[in-house]
């Protein structure tokens, strides 16, 4: 928000180097991450796109200090990432409001936590309702809210805790197509004021390339990064024009080939991904690719 936290702040720039994650060990260890690197840059919008599966939510971990790498560095601003900090936050899918509190409550729930709640964080409240489009629903409660309202209120709630670096797990899945759609409009209208450092992980390619201001594009597990897209589409930008230009349409195709190519390496290996990501395609296109198989 340009009252929370002026643009062009010199904080929150991620840096990930060779970093490789193994699960278990012995016969049953499993690579996750393998020898991965990028950058999350400092003022922008990252967005990280892979199979189903690939690893992401395991770099997240990573990335949020809950879990450690196996080898390779991961730091924030210059310093290494050991554990949670405040200057990253992280909003997952699954929903974090407290059933009991009002969407108000909720939303305040960090200042007060950390016992610095004043006039400036009731007047941040106020003004991140407004933006998230719940002013009318400041006192109800999260049951008596849509799942796309759920997830404003949580938008709302994380950002009022004003972190150097936003990290968004998938925050959108499972919501309905139209939801969904209007939950974009209202994450880069946050994004568009603020402009802090976001990192934003997805498996839908229409979500990615409206948000984003760079693309990953991640390889199938054991993953790293296949390609990094500049998504050079001007902003602000609203549902009914992001998707008009040739750019965006070229970029998305890029994305989708490298995302097929990946896809298919893991059908051939047995998984699920190859088939999720046809389907997906599939319902996006109106046509399957063509080479595409169905799984035998
Ligand atoms: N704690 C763990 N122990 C063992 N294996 C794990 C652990 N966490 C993740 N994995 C494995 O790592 C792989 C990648 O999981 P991860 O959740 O990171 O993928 P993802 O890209 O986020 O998938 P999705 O798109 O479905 O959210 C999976 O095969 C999973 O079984
Ligand atoms: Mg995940």
């Amino acid at each position: 928000m340009a009252q929370h936290k002026p643009s062009g702040s010199t904080r929150g720039e991620i840096q990930v180097r060779n970093v490789t994650k193994t699960y278990g060990t012995g016969p049953f260890a499993k690579t996750v991450v393998q020898d991965c690197s990028f950058t999350i840059e400092r003022n922008k919008l990252t967005v990280m796109i892979g199979p189903s599966g690939c690893g992401k939510s395991t770099l997240i971990r990573l990335l949020a200090g809950f879990e450690k790498p196996d080898s390779g560095s991961i730091q924030i601003d210059g310093r290494p990432i050991t554990g949670p900090g405040k200057d990253r936050l992280v909003v997952f899918q699954e929903s974090a409001l407290f059933p009991w509190m009002t969407t108000m409550d909720n939303i305040l729930y960090g200042p007060r936590a950390r016992g610095e709640q004043n006039g400036q964080t009731q007047s941040q409240a106020d003004f991140l309702l407004e933006k998230v489009g719940l002013k009318a629903f400041s006192r109800k409660y999260p049951t008596q809210l849509s799942g796309g309202m759920q997830r404003r209120a949580e938008l709302a709630r994380a950002m009022i805790n004003n972190p150097d670096v936003m990290i968004l797990d998938e925050p959108f899945r499972g919501l309905d197509a139209m939801s969904k759609e209007l939950m974009w409009e209202y994450y880069s209208g946050l994004y568009e004021e603020s402009h802090r450092t976001n990192f934003f992980v997805t498996t839908d390619i229409d979500e990615a390339i409206f948000l984003a201001d760079r693309l990953i594009v991640m390889t199938n597990i054991p993953t790293q990064v296949r390609a990094t897209l500049e998504v050079d589409i001007p902003r602000p930008r609203r549902l009914a024009n992001a998707f008009d230009s040739e750019r965006a349409n070229e970029i998305k195709m890029q994305a989708l080939s490298l995302l097929h190519e990946e896809a298919m390496k893991s059908f051939s290996g047995g998984s699920r991904a190859a088939a999720d990501f046809i389907e997906a395609y599939a319902k996006r296109t109106g046509k399957a690719p063509a080479e595409a198989k169905q799984p035998e």
